[in-house]
């Protein structure tokens, strides 16, 4: 079983395989973590950005990481909160599904997820841990090359919420 954890960090600083950017359809930056990556990433992320299209909700494409520690950067598309009638869950779950493929079939062994719409998209955030953390051991298994997924938090509060979860879905093993 790959390590899960949480961490308390700005996700731009990390030097992982790579790091998931919480994006806009549009893919070509924005406010929030999707703001701070493209910053430090430089023009030169911007520019493959405008190549790919644009991308669906639920969906997610993969860069280089350009200017930043990271070696790549997984756009993914998060649904804006709307009540919770409009697919919200799933979609929010497709996208930690899709940025797992991609990191799979990129050989990345470490990734970082930020709390994908709990920030502008002001998905609730403990529901939003749960799928992300339910999710992400769901697909693990299908991405056998990823040995180390970090959800990573700005606020304490995030950070507590994230260490319950996972202390509850993926409880650290006892030495026999
Ligand atoms: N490192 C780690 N986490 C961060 C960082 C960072 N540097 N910056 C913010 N967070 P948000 P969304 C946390 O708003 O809700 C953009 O304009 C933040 O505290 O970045 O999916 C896009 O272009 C929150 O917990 O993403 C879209 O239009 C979480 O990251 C829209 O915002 C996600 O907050 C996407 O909104």
């Amino acid at each position: 079983m790959a390590k899960l954890e949480a961490l308390k960090a700005d996700i731009t600083t990390l030097k992982v395989d790579a790091i998931v950017n919480a994006a806009n359809q549009s893919l070509l930056g924005g406010g929030g973590v999707d703001g701070a990556i493209h910053r430090k990433a430089g023009k030169g992320l911007l520019r493959e950005c405008e190549t790919l299209g644009g991308c669906e909700t639920g969906d997610a494409k993969i860069t280089g990481g350009h200017d930043l520690p990271a070696t790549h950067v997984i756009h993914a598309v998060g649904p804006r909160w709307g009540g919770g009638h409009k697919n919200e869950p799933e979609l929010l779950a497709s996208c930690y599904r899709r940025s797992l493929e991609l990191a799979q079939e990129a050989g990345c062994t470490s990734i970082a997820f930020p709390a994908i719409s709990c920030g502008i998209y002001h998905f609730p955030p403990e529901q939003a841990v749960q799928i992300a953390v339910r999710t992400v051991i769901e697909t693990l298994p299908s991405a056998p090359a990823v040995e180390h997924v970090i959800f990573v938090c700005f606020q304490d509060e995030m950070l507590a919420l994230y260490q319950a979860e996972l202390d509850a879905q993926a409880p650290p093993s006892k030495p026999a």
